[in-house]
């Protein structure tokens, strides 16, 4: 999302936001789900065109997509059938397309799709991927069977309601087969700070909401919740057992603070050191701009 450290956020668009209007008490103002997912949809249709450029892949996003790379490949038997959710622009899809894995690439965005189907024609590997105009909570949608299943920067933050993901993945995968995600974080130490020290305390608080909020991107809104990981398993924990968590960007700034981190190149390898040596501890790995989880299919 520009990613979505790169997104100027707005305040919360309303209180009741994050339930239907039936969940909600009688002239409580709701934005519906469905509004929520086609504003959503929008936004990201709209930036699609240039999302592989800096706008959504930068070095310091670049510096999480490996940690992530890294857990997929642990995880996921060579060869195998993955499935991506929320595959952007195809970054992912195509590097492990090029590993010779087959990739069943989905996301809600029809601008994504198309970009990712634009970029993989040119390549060898475009027949290793099948790409599906396809929303994480429509995956009841997609037959057939995965080794791993795989959403990076954010995709499933859009979902409201991540137990329905839960139930379809558990459908989808192999008997003990793996996901691996990495999501946007509640808490964020160098988001409070920098915003905090712009007089900027409403902008600085917008990942404790409590419900689904409107940020903007490209002058639209994308609707997110955002999760401690404690929260985010809880929704995954009947059909999945948790393997592994780790904070990514704790140390390091968030990618929209890249500039920063570029100017201090040699602070900037210290803190990478620290984020790769101390995101998996206790306490530590719960903070951070994301975190990233292995979780297993329960038997
Ligand atoms: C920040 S981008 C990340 C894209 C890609 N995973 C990457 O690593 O470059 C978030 C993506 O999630 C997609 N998305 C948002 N809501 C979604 C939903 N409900 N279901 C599936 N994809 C969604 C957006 O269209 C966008 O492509």
């Amino acid at each position: 999302m520009g990613r979505w450290r790169a997104l100027r956020c707005m305040d919360p668009l309303n209180r009741g936001a994050g339930r239907t209007p039936a969940d909600i008490g009688a002239g409580a103002p709701a934005v519906p789900f469905e509004a929520m997912l086609a504003q959503t949809r929008q936004a990201f249709d709209s930036v699609a065109e240039t999302y592989d450029g800096p706008r959504g892949n930068n070095a310091l996003i670049q510096r999480m997509r490996e940690r992530s790379w890294y857990a997929i490949e642990r995880y996921a038997p060579a060869s195998s059938r993955l499935l991506d959710i929320g595959c952007g622009t195809g970054i992912d899809a195509m590097h492990f397309a090029a590993l010779g894995y087959s990739v069943c690439a989905t996301d809600a965005s029809g601008g994504m799709i198309s970009r990712a189907t634009a970029r993989a024609a040119a390549t060898s590997m475009k027949d290793r991927i099948d790409w599906r105009q396809l929303g994480a909570q429509e995956l009841n949608r997609l037959d057939g069977r995965f080794h791993t299943a795989y959403s990076n920067f954010g995709a499933l933050n859009c979902v409201p309601d991540l137990r329905l993901v839960a139930r379809e993945c558990a459908r989808l995968l192999t008997d003990r087969g793996h996901m691996v995600f990495t999501v946007i974080g509640r808490l964020c130490p160098w988001e409070l700070g920098y915003y905090l020290l712009q007089g900027r305390p409403r902008r600085a608080c917008v990942r404790f909401a409590r419900d689904m909020v409107a940020v903007q991107l490209n002058q639209l809104r994308v609707w997110a919740r955002y999760y401690t990981p404690r929260q985010f398993y809880r929704c995954f924990d009947r059909q999945f057992e948790l393997v592994h968590t780790q904070a990514l960007s704790l140390w390091v700034p968030p990618p929209y603070l890249v500039s920063w981190h570029e100017r201090h190149a040699h602070l900037g390898r210290m803190l990478g050191w620290l984020d790769d040596h101390t995101g998996g501890l206790p306490l530590l790995r719960s903070a951070g701009d994301h975190f990233l989880m292995v979780l297993r299919k329960r038997h």
